[in-house]
């Protein structure tokens, strides 16, 4: 139930900021229109990023492509976008369609998924967790974002790490560690925040055999190179730097909250 409600938290940002400022055409659809509330695991659930259930499409931006300019450009927010994680989206929906029927219930929640990983083929934990990923970084991130947290998750971050600056030093620094691709994470993880990094397209929601990060996400930094290589080559450290500055921490607060 805990995930459910992070879901629908993480959906009602979502869908607020599909409201904003909307980009494009083509590839964007009223994913968040008149979703029906379905029953999976005897849970409600309601659809998240899809159109149907089990198919999957990008979510809207709150903001153009430009406005987390100077610190992240307007052309990586272009193919970050619409390219990378259109092409999560286009091969996890390929991936679903191969899926053998006693899986297909559990594909129409990315979540379901997550929890039984180990059952899934493994373009749908690159794929899937591609599309949950990116959704929740593009909902973290605002124009004129950054400046430090407030409420709860301020409190939280002084408590657990002393200071936010120490906080922020510590998860840069799980940034600049993750080798290759693969994302740093803030999460909480049995009522603790929990700083950490996963590779590839996995995350914290992830069953997966093995000691990786666990925990409900708070925060989430993209750090494959794709993320930063137009404007910043191979300076991963200036476009952590850079993340600073388009935070949004009352969406990471409200997933805290969660
Ligand atoms: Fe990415």
């Amino acid at each position: 139930m805990e995930n459910n409600n992070t879901r629908r938290n993480f959906l009602k940002k979502t869908a607020l900021l599909s409201t904003g400022t909307i980009i494009g055409s083509g590839l964007f659809n009223a994913a968040f229109a008149a979703q029906p509330v379905l029953q999976i695991d005897n849970q409600p659930y309601e659809a998240a990023f899809t159109d149907t259930p089990g198919t999957y499409s990008l979510p809207k931006l709150g903001y153009s492509y430009n406005e987390l300019e100077p610190h992240i450009d307007k052309a990586t927010m272009e193919i970050h976008y619409s390219k990378h994680h259109q092409a999560y989206v286009t091969n996890l929906n390929k991936a679903i369609d191969t899926l053998d029927k006693n899986l297909i219930d559990y594909s129409k929640s990315l979540e379901n998924i997550f929890e039984k990983m180990s059952k899934f083929p493994e373009a749908i934990r690159n794929n899937g967790g591609g599309h949950y990923n990116h959704s929740l970084f593009w909902s973290l991130m605002k124009p004129n974002g950054g400046g430090i947290p407030k409420g709860k998750l301020a409190a939280a971050i002084t408590t657990t790490f002393g200071s936010f600056d120490e906080f922020k030093k510590q998860f840069s620094d799980a940034s600049m560690k993750r080798f290759g691709s693969g994302w740093a994470w803030l999460v909480v993880q049995d009522g603790k925040l929990v700083i950490g990094s996963t590779a590839n397209q996995d995350n914290p929601l992830m069953r997966l055999r093995g000691k990786g990060l666990k925990g409900k996400p708070v925060l989430a930094l993209d750090v494959w190179e794709h993320a930063y290589y137009l404007k910043n080559q191979n300076r991963r450290a200036d476009y952590i730097n850079s993340f600073w500055n388009v935070v949004d921490w009352d969406a990471a607060e409200n997933l805290f909250n969660s």
